[in-house]
């Protein structure tokens, strides 16, 4: 049932707030402000790194989940795409925790990638949406991400549900490592608890959005650039359009534009460009200057601050509400669905079930 949506993307889109919330409320202590350390059941006191397995968009989740790890808890973070994992015979020690994201649950690579590693890693771990799947079942630990069934073979609020569950097992291992104390947990669990009404209120662009995707179809190349935890939602926000509209889309770090892609810009180039107002937006804003002085046109997904800094020489500005930066991903999802949601649906594509795939790729 897709509610009063036209599309079932549409109708998960908008559950964001609502089933994030709901997953918050098993991860997360929210009477003290601390993670549910029994609902995760995982020792990463030990671990001498954490390797992250998986396809598609639980890759970019596992690519932002990187970022969280290493700034949490200080331990060092592989990530690697599930059969590129099973096939090259990476070097295991039996001291890590490996983590297996899938939404299916069913995905061949990464069942193929989990069954490699069990028995050679130290825990594996699976982050599923469907619990009786065989990758929850064949897991030593099953973390469920509560996003209720999805139906788009688009992604979209399984990965935000995927950030969640990674974001508060983030936090774990940063207190069993000690690397934060209890009130650095609490301000992180705070700012997650946030993100419900982040996403929200991020909805609030979608009107915005709709009109300048009308013109973003026309483009037969896209790239989107970001910095930091902005980079892997640069990815996602290129392999959304991709898979939606058929426009061809590139996600490049921001810092990358210059040692080559920066070749293809022209006035028939737009470049979305996701930062918000942070540590390196400045260095964003000089790699956006790069791409106005040749004729692109820069999409600029920021917050008032962010827009108030770089001026009005963008093409479009969209302004995103102002968040705490560990959660920006979550909220930087929002643009990045809704403006390929609008372009495929000013080009008339099949929104839910795009050309040539499948909701769960069960071949390897
Ligand atoms: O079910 P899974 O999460 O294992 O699926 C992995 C990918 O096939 C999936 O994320 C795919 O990339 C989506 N269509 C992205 O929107």
């Amino acid at each position: 049932d897709k509610g009063n949506h036209k599309h079932f993307m549409a109708k998960e889109i908008h559950e964001q707030p609502t089933v994030v919330a709901y997953a918050l409320g098993h991860y997360i202590d929210q009477a003290r402000n601390l993670v549910a350390e029994a609902a995760m059941n995982v020792d990463f006191s030990r671990a001498d790194r954490i390797v992250l397995v998986a396809c598609g968009t639980g890759h970019y989740a596992c690519h932002v989940a990187k970022y969280w790890f290493e700034q949490v808890a200080r331990v060092p973070v592989e990530i690697d795409i599930a059969s590129e994992f099973r096939y090259r015979d990476p070097v295991l020690t039996g001291r890590e925790v490996a983590i297996f994201v899938s939404q299916s649950g069913e995905t061949a690579d990464t069942l193929a990638a989990l069954r490699h590693a069990r028995g050679r890693v130290g825990r594996a771990v699976s982050v599923v949406n469907v619990p009786e799947s065989s990758i929850a079942r064949e897991s030593d630990v099953a973390l469920p991400i509560l996003a209720g069934a999805e139906i788009s073979v688009a992604s979209t609020k399984a990965f935000t549900c995927q950030l969640t569950v990674l974001a508060s097992l983030a936090i774990l291992a940063g207190r069993q490592r000690g690397t934060i104390d209890t009130a650095g947990e609490q301000e992180l669990v705070r700012a997650l608890s946030s993100a419900p009404g982040a996403l929200a209120r991020a909805l609030a662009i979608e009107a915005d959005i709709a009109p300048f995707s009308m013109e973003l179809a026309r483009a037969r190349d896209v790239l989107f650039l970001g910095r930091g935890s902005m980079y892997p939602l640069a990815l996602e926000g290129a392999l959304k359009l991709k898979e939606l509209s058929y426009i061809h889309a590139e996600g490049y770090a921001s810092g990358e534009l210059k040692h080559g892609p920066i070749a293809l810009i022209d006035e028939d180039v737009p470049v979305i460009v996701l930062a918000p107002r942070d540590a390196l937006f400045e260095k964003t804003v000089s790699n956006m200057q790069e791409v106005m002085a040749r004729g692109g046109r820069i999409v600029l997904v920021t917050d008032a601050e962010g827009a108030r800094q770089a001026g009005n020489e963008a093409w479009a500005t969209l302004v995103m509400p102002d968040v705490h930066p560990f959660i920006a991903p979550l909220v930087y999802a929002v643009p990045a669905q809704l403006i390929a949601y609008y372009s495929a649906m000013a080009k008339g594509t099949d929104v839910d079930q795009p050309r040539n795939l499948a909701k769960s790729v069960t071949v390897e």
